[in-house]
């Protein structure tokens, strides 16, 4: 057993990190600066929901399993509980609370709506987000596809079936709207 004293201990390398207090992290979220404190190992999804009080996005399992607190970063979707607070400084981040308009509902949130794509509700905020993105990439998925791109969204009540009508039923009302989600058009 060593009786060294930490003080006798080598300073660390040169670029080691070292953990320090809180940092100020400047982000956008729905289209507006926002701003809070997290500690360096501060989750995205703990930051969102404590420090801007954005408690729309849900955590379930807190290790990437489940998609609940799934939300857009720089528009493609992240699970918030797999990202520290400090690592989306300067990002642009949409979570569920920016997804209505001032007009109501999304298109995606009505068609959920109207063909019963939620219950108890948990995992629909990271469901709606990834919907959206993936209307965006595919204006007219099958079913198929919607399964294939919502597998790493859990939902412990539906059963999936209404939730696939729902992408469906946003699909068709994106398309009679005259809106165009595709990228680039
Ligand atoms: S809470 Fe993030 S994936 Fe489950
Ligand atoms: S509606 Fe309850 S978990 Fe999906």
């Amino acid at each position: 057993m060593s009786d060294a004293r930490p003080d006798d201990r080598p300073p660390p390398p040169v670029g080691t990190p070292v953990a320090s207090g809180p940092t100020l992290v400047t982000l956008r979220v729905n289209g507006e600066v926002r701003r809070g404190l997290a500690d360096p190992r501060m989750l995205l999804s703990d930051f969102l929901r404590h420090e801007l009080e954005l408690t729309g996005t849900n955590v379930g399992c807190e290790h990437g399993v489940c998609g609940a607190c799934t939300i857009l970063v720089d528009g493609e979707p992240a699970r918030s509980c797999l990202m520290f607070a400090v690592q989306a400084g300067g990002a642009e981040l949409e979570t569920i609370e920016g997804v209505a308009g001032a007009e109501g509902l999304h298109l995606v949130q009505e068609a959920f709506r109207e063909e019963h794509g939620l219950q108890c509700g948990f995992c629909t905020p990271g469901m709606v987000l990834m919907a959206k993105r993936l209307l965006e990439l595919d204006p007219d998925p099958s079913e198929e596809a919607i399964r294939e791109y919502l597998a790493g969204q859990i939902c412990r009540c539906t059963g999936y079936v209404g939730i696939v009508a729902s992408v469906r039923r946003a699909a068709a009302l994106t398309a009679s709207s005259g809106e165009s989600t595709v990228e680039g058009r």
